[in-house]
């Protein structure tokens, strides 16, 4: 098609992905063209604008590699992975779910625990916290057999993976749940901590005057054939970034019931006050049992980012709010 002006871009473009055979291709396509041009046109982007543009997503290639996604973390960092989380869980965004963000620290190969062991595995400071977790079908019922990948930052921020103090997975647990459901485990109080900002996406918070901190939180991955892998994260309310997550993925479902307690008996000898505990009951969907591609591979071949992750550390008091 001859271009005879702008309207008839957006024409020439659309009719040529007409041409896919790929339905679903063509569905997204289609979709994406329109907004895009619709968005150039709604925001008058200059050509200079448009070369920036052009910049940005190389420098997201360009600063990716297989221990760093940039793109995930931009993706994060504009609220668009919680989107598309919210719209493919809770009956596809029609109800609450505690679904939420894969994040980039999972490993496969979680130390398999028992229920009510501790996934400490190298002295790691911090007050003490007793979990209990249940997992339920959408019917209320309890769901046996589904194993539970768990995993924290430690009290000082940090993922074994980056930190070479750390054990080899510690904060790291594998679980089953019981006949009832239920499993419970023993760790440690996690802390909030600050994403990369070396890069494109370090421009955009820089940009947008807005502070790169996570507030504290602990991950699951649940896995059962039969129902959709759910994938969570459960926040502590009084973080102080908890209204500010760089990353919105802060729902209300996720806030978890951390509670403190003080003299009073604890559930191990040995515990020192102020110690924690959670209860927390996750509704799994039907679907299939798939496991996502582990975003990072061993604590050896994480090792070479720690420069680039405790850079992001020591940088973060400039980014505060
Ligand atoms: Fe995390």
């Amino acid at each position: 098609m001859i271009i005879e002006g702008p309207d008839s871009v957006t024409k020439a473009v659309l009719s040529e992905i007409e041409r896919a055979p790929n339905p679903r291709f063509r569905e997204v396509m289609t979709a994406l063209v329109k907004h895009l041009h619709a968005f150039i046109r709604e925001a008058k982007l200059t050509e200079e604008e448009f070369h920036q543009g052009c910049a940005i997503v190389n420098a997201i290639g360009q600063s990716s590699n297989a221990f760093h996604n940039e793109a995930v973390l931009m993706s994060g960092s504009l609220g668009v992975s919680t989107l598309v989380c919210l719209l493919n869980n809770g009956n596809n965004g029609a109800t609450e779910t505690t679904a939420n963000l894969l994040g980039p620290f999972w490993r496969l190969d979680s130390p398999r625990t028992e229920s009510g062991d501790s996934i400490i595995r190298s002295p790691t400071p911090g007050p003490e916290l007793f979990c209990n977790i249940l997992v339920n079908d959408r019917d209320g019922k309890p769901i046996a057999d589904a194993e539970v990948d768990v995993w924290q930052s430690s009290t000082e921020g940090l993922y074994e993976n980056q930190d070479p103090t750390q054990a080899d997975m510690n904060l790291r647990g594998k679980f089953t749940t019981g006949k009832d459901g239920r499993f419970s485990f023993r760790s440690i109080k996690p802390a909030g901590y600050p994403i990369p900002i070396d890069g494109p996406v370090g421009d955009l918070l820089k940009a947008q005057g807005r502070h790169n901190m996570r507030p504290a939180h602990l991950h699951f991955l649940i896995y059962k054939p039969g129902y959709k892998t759910h994938i969570s994260q459960v926040y502590l309310p009084d973080d102080p970034n908890i209204e500010t997550d760089v990353q919105f993925g802060v729902t209300k479902r996720l806030l978890g019931d951390y509670v403190r307690h003080e003299n009073e008996k604890p559930p191990a000898p040995g515990v020192k006050d102020p110690w924690f505990s959670l209860d927390y009951t996750f509704i799994m969907e039907p679907g299939t049992a798939k496991l996502p591609r582990a975003p990072i591979e061993d604590k050896a071949k994480t090792a070479q980012m720690r420069p680039k992750y405790l850079a992001a550390v020591d940088r973060q008091p400039a980014m505060a709010k």
